[in-house]
């Protein structure tokens, strides 16, 4: 049988397999146990504890029609202003709540397009969180960046403030495929943008690309890729697109019929890999790819390496705090996300009170799976002994595990020690598995919950 036959056999292309940014995904997160927990869970962080920060940026001046992101469009600054004016006001309803110690290890603005800050608000919002979280010694600084929305002094004053990694927004570069998704950005934009970033000193760039668009074809991702590597990119990031307009209402512009069929989309992702790997990149994970030396492959090889909101990375810490309206923080106990609708957002902080409005507690069992699923995307191995290791009363419920996925999926994995890892051929079956392993968890729960 083809590889491709097997692969799809096996829920390749199952649209229900979510991304696994974070498990239980955000959809299973449920109402009120964000405003009911997040105070609590942010006052029993640790003394001392790292943390990360996550700010989301809800606007953009252009509203490109493919794009799945939480934002929406903002003409002039005042609206952004005045958002800006209530993240601040959050920022210190959270850190009333935290250890006056805790030290920031990450800081990602995220977006929507962060870069449509103003200058001067940029450095009132970054001010503010300095002020607010001493920075640790191995802090980094990461910004979404949209090259047609970047002015030279936004980006200077980001350098300034020490953002040390940027990732740009390319998609793709073909005329046809851009006309088709609602957005519009030349080579040029993006080498100004480029070149800005480096002469800025912002050494650690990645970009965005996406297959699976429509009219994206061969010959159109090989230029795309072309100019892409023209670029020199530290990292890229190659994700399908996902077309999910009863999600996100802007992509009925898109025309269905010019997509590409899943077939033909993973045939232009295994075609950009093969590019990329030519090039001197590494794969890492499911759809990183990075230069030899990244600090990502170091964390791959210490076992450091997470899924988190924004893709593969080596954050250490154990609590993310996202800011901003929809944001989602991350703590020991659970996962909390404040109002998506940026209004409900503004007027719960204007009234003194966090923005929480959904969440999840983690159970045992889930903090297990989330461990596996880790260990799935970021090593493409299930380790037995590292598992059990951590979960030791649960080392039932692991083997149960190895079993079931080495029965399901006989030729994609094969027994290691006491785990499994997945053979040559089959690491895009990693989001299959994982959701496999969520699915046997939740139908087990049941099993055990049932009188
Ligand atoms: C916040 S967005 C883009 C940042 C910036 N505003 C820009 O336009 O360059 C971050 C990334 O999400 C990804 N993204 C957005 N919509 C997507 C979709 N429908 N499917 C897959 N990835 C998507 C894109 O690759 C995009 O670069
Ligand atoms: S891709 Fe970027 S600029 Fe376009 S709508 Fe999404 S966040 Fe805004």
């Amino acid at each position: 049988m083809e590889q491709i036959d097997q692969l799809r056999r096996y829920g390749l292309f199952d649209a229900s397999v979510p991304r696994f940014t974070s498990y239980p995904p955000a959809n299973r997160f449920a109402k009120d146990t964000g405003a009911r927990f997040y105070s609590t869970w942010l006052r029993a962080v640790p003394r001392g504890a790292e943390i990360s920060v996550y700010v989301h940026i809800p606007f953009c001046k252009r509203l490109c029609w493919f794009c799945a992101c939480r934002t929406q469009g903002a003409k002039g600054q005042s609206p952004v202003d005045a958002y800006i004016n209530v993240v601040l006001r959050e920022i210190a309803l959270v850190a009333r709540q935290l250890p006056d110690d805790v030290r920031m290890t990450r800081l990602y603005l995220g977006g929507g397009t962060p870069t449509i800050l103003s200058p001067k608000t940029m450095t009132r919002l970054l001010t503010r969180l300095f002020d607010t979280f001493e920075r640790a010694r191995d802090f980094e600084f990461s910004v979404e960046i949209d090259p047609t929305e970047a002015a030279p002094e936004v980006i200077e004053t980001l350098a300034f403030q020490g953002m040390n990694r940027a990732s740009i927004g390319v998609q793709d570069f073909n005329p046809k495929v851009q006309d088709a998704i609602g957005r519009s950005q030349s080579y040029a934009q993006t080498h100004d943008c480029v070149e800005r970033l480096r002469t800025a000193k912002v050494h650690s760039l990645n970009m965005d690309l996406l297959y699976g668009l429509p009219h994206q074809n061969a010959f159109s991702l090989v230029d795309t890729l072309d100019q892409v590597l023209a670029l020199q990119p530290d990292r890229v990031a190659l994700n399908g697109y996902a077309h999910v307009p009863w999600m996100s209402k802007r992509q009925i512009m898109i025309d269905s019929d010019a997509l590409p069929s899943c077939e033909t989309g993973f045939a232009l992702s295994e075609m950009a890999r093969q590019m990329l790997h030519l090039d001197g990149f590494s794969a890492l994970g499911l759809d990183h790819f990075v230069r030899p030396g990244d600090n990502l492959i170091l964390a791959r090889q210490s076992g450091g390496l997470h899924r988190d909101f924004q893709g593969y990375t080596d954050d250490h810490a154990d609590v993310l705090i996202g800011l901003g309206a929809s944001a989602i923080s991350r703590f020991a106990q659970g996962y909390v996300q404040n109002q998506p609708a940026t209004t409900a957002y503004m007027s719960e902080i204007g009234a003194g009170c966090l923005a929480g409005s959904r969440g999840h507690a983690i159970t045992a069992m889930e903090r297990l799976t989330a461990q596996m699923i880790e260990h799935l995307l970021c090593r493409f191995a299930l380790d037995a002994d590292a598992l059990t290791a951590q979960f030791p009363d649960q080392s039932a419920a692991v083997s149960d595990a190895v079993a079931e996925l080495l029965a399901t999926y006989p030729e994609a994995c094969r027994r290691d020690g006491a785990g499994l890892c997945v053979q040559k051929g089959f690491a895009p079956l990693v989001g299959a598995m994982a959701s496999h392993l969520d699915q046997y968890r939740t139908n087990h729960m049941a099993q055990t919950a049932a009188p």
